[in-house]
């Protein structure tokens, strides 16, 4: 099957730049010092091919995602890196878990749930989830005394990540590992969870690295001048107008609910994207680029997301291209809470 014959929209994924990514990140975190987020991509056939290189230790957003992985055979050690309070459907999974908890609530849930481990969150400067650093110590022991394991610490400089200046980001990291190191000392235990693709030869701390957009990519992370490839886009037909014979725009076939649109609209090279509706986008020729794009109806175009996680998440079925080979299918089988 050839990229132009998918029915469209469709997710598309380029392997060349998908293995690129994964070699350049095990390079630098190779095996379980790098536990991938599998948020970014909700897919276990992705996860299967990181636990191939090594990297089979997971980090997860929701409980739903964790049960996947342990579903899909990859439970070898999951840590579900946020709060939960409905932590019951963790017990009973064929899989190692361990849960982020940041207060006497969250740390009781996944006494309560039967879940072995924990890392105390830390907030380290992101306003989310994470207790004080002062604070940590405290839960260590409330954690201990309920039974738990408590493996160290975590803590997500998301406030950081995604600053295009990297001297900023330096700065900003030497505060939040200030923070998270004094919380460290005080919880103990061997881990220290964290980061993520923007500070992945930045952060100097963590024991584990928690990252996900390094796998595909997006067009705001991208800024940042990292050496990780843009490999995801989606497929649209133009479905009217057209930019040749003197038409001012095109339309193509992939709107609101086939991208994540929080970081700003698409891009397509050669051209300017005027905006994006629920099921349309509209594009003109780039008249500053070296070939502006020039489509008529039935053409092809494909549009590179601001934002990979909830661009993924929209989409049911992820292609691997090769060029213009279509040469596999993955579900995204990780959707859903
Ligand atoms: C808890 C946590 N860790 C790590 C990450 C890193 O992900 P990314 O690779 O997108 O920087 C995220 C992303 O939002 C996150 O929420």
């Amino acid at each position: 099957v050839r990229v132009h014959d998918l029915p469209t929209p469709a997710l598309l994924a380029d392997v060349a730049a998908l293995d690129h990514n994964l070699a350049t990140m095990g390079a630098r975190w190779p095996g379980r010092a790098l536990r991938p987020h599998v948020k970014a991509f909700k897919c276990t056939a992705l996860a299967r091919r990181l636990a191939e290189r090594g990297h089979d230790a997971f980090c997860a957003a929701t409980i739903r995602e964790i049960e996947g992985l342990a579903a899909a055979g990859l439970g070898a050690d999951l840590l579900l890196a946020n709060e939960v309070l409905d932590a019951g459907r963790l017990g009973g999974l064929d899989a190692h878990i361990t849960v982020a908890v940041d207060s006497e609530a969250t740390l009781d849930a996944a006494a309560r749930a039967g879940v072995p481990a924990v890392l105390i969150d830390v907030n380290v400067g992101l306003p989310r989830c994470g207790c004080e650093s002062a604070e940590a110590g405290r839960l260590a022991d409330l954690a201990r005394s309920r039974g738990l394991e408590v493996r160290g610490v975590m803590g997500y400089e998301g406030h950081l990540v995604g600053n295009p200046d990297r001297d900023a980001r330096d700065d900003g990291l030497s505060t939040a590992l200030t923070l998270l190191r004094r919380a460290w000392e005080d919880v103990g235990g061997p881990v220290c969870s964290g980061g993520g693709t923007g500070t992945w030869d930045q952060n100097s701390l963590v024991t584990e690295l928690q990252a996900g957009s390094f796998v595909l990519m997006d067009t705001h992370y991208s800024r940042l001048g990292l050496p990780f490839q843009e490999g995801l886009s989606v497929l649209a037909t133009v479905i009217s107008g057209g930019t040749t014979r003197g038409r001012r725009y095109a339309v193509g076939n992939a709107g609101l609910k086939t991208l994540g649109m929080d970081h700003g609209n698409p891009t397509i090279d050669g051209a300017k994207v005027w905006f994006v509706s629920d099921e349309h986008v509209t594009f003109s020729p780039d008249d500053d680029a070296d070939t502006p794009l020039a489509v008529t109806v039935g053409d092809r175009v494909r549009l590179r997301p601001a934002h990979i996680d909830p661009t993924i998440s929209q989409h049911e079925l992820l292609w691997l291209i090769d060029g213009d080979e279509v040469v596999d299918r993955w579900e995204i089988d990780l959707r859903g809470w």
